[in-house]
């Protein structure tokens, strides 16, 4: 699987989902973490800072004689490597895209790489612009999040839009593969209208909800996600529940 998580929107908590569900996978086969947002919040996650822009995603785009293998960070986690943004990802994207060449980039980084790896997991920035263009052109399926945010709801409708729009540009081949819960607020009425809503729509809402948990702020303090810090705690439970279902509903949907 080549997952983009996506969003139309930032603070949906994506890049928690992201880095959790990596970690998850690593568990039964090995992943690249790919961090595609300039914030490079996801090499945080796991407490990788990229040194300067030529040790980071942003030199790989930027020149394409530079080698992928000597920039992927090798077992930051168990079964997990990781190629790591930085600040520069925002201004080396816009130049790449004015010279056309910022579509297809990290589809062409990643290529050389891919035979190691059962899973890549891009996390992205929280808009549908270039870079996340980018990302969703090197992924064969997108997963969105969605919290009890009503805005958050329209976000995943919009997502959807957005794949629709570049399938049929053929940019893409990625297919929606799961709209997820996150901050899950059981006792909110928000939060179960926001979900019911989603329900109704021919979106593919995943039936495993991540709940609110103060642990997902600790653990990217701590450099390390949940799923690896607190294995048993209630939301590490429901991230590897996800990447079970995640799974499922890529053998179901995407082509082999
Ligand atoms: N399940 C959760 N429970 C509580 N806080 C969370 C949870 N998931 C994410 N957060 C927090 O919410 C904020 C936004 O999450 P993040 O994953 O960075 O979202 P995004 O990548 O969409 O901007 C962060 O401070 C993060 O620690
Ligand atoms: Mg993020």
């Amino acid at each position: 699987m080549r997952l983009a998580v996506c969003s139309s929107k930032g603070g949906v908590g994506k890049t928690s989902t992201a880095a959790n569900l990596a970690a998850a996978l690593a568990a039964t086969g090995r992943v690249l973490a790919v961090d595609a947002d300039p914030q490079d919040s996801l090499g945080r996650a796991f407490g990788v800072v990229a040194k300067s822009r030529e040790d980071s995603l942003a030199g790989l785009l930027e020149d394409p004689d530079l080698d992928p293998c000597a920039v992927v960070r090798r077992d930051v986690a168990p079964g997990l490597d990781l190629l790591p943004a930085h600040p520069s990802l925002e201004a080396v994207g816009v130049a790449l895209a004015a010279q056309g060449g910022l579509v297809t980039g990290i589809r062409r980084v990643l290529r050389p790489l891919l035979a190691e790896y059962d899973h890549v997991v891009i996390d992205t920035h929280g808009d549908l612009g270039n870079l996340t263009l980018a990302a969703v052109a090197a992924a064969d399926s997108v997963l969105t999040v969605f919290t009890s945010d009503p805005g958050s709801a329209l976000g995943a409708a919009r997502v959807a839009a957005f794949l629709e729009q570049h399938r049929r540009f053929e940019n893409t081949t990625a297919v929606l593969v799961g709209v997820a819960c996150s901050l899950w607020d059981a006792g909110g009425k928000a939060a179960r209208e926001v979900a019911g809503a989603l329900e109704g729509t021919e979106l593919p809402v995943l039936q495993t909800r991540i709940p609110l948990s103060r642990r997902v702020p600790s653990a990217t303090l701590a450099k390390r996600p949940v799923v690896l810090s607190s294995p048993s705690s209630s939301v590490a439970v429901a991230y590897r529940a996800l990447a079970d279902e995640l799974l499922a509903s890529y053998a179901a949907k995407v082509p082999a």
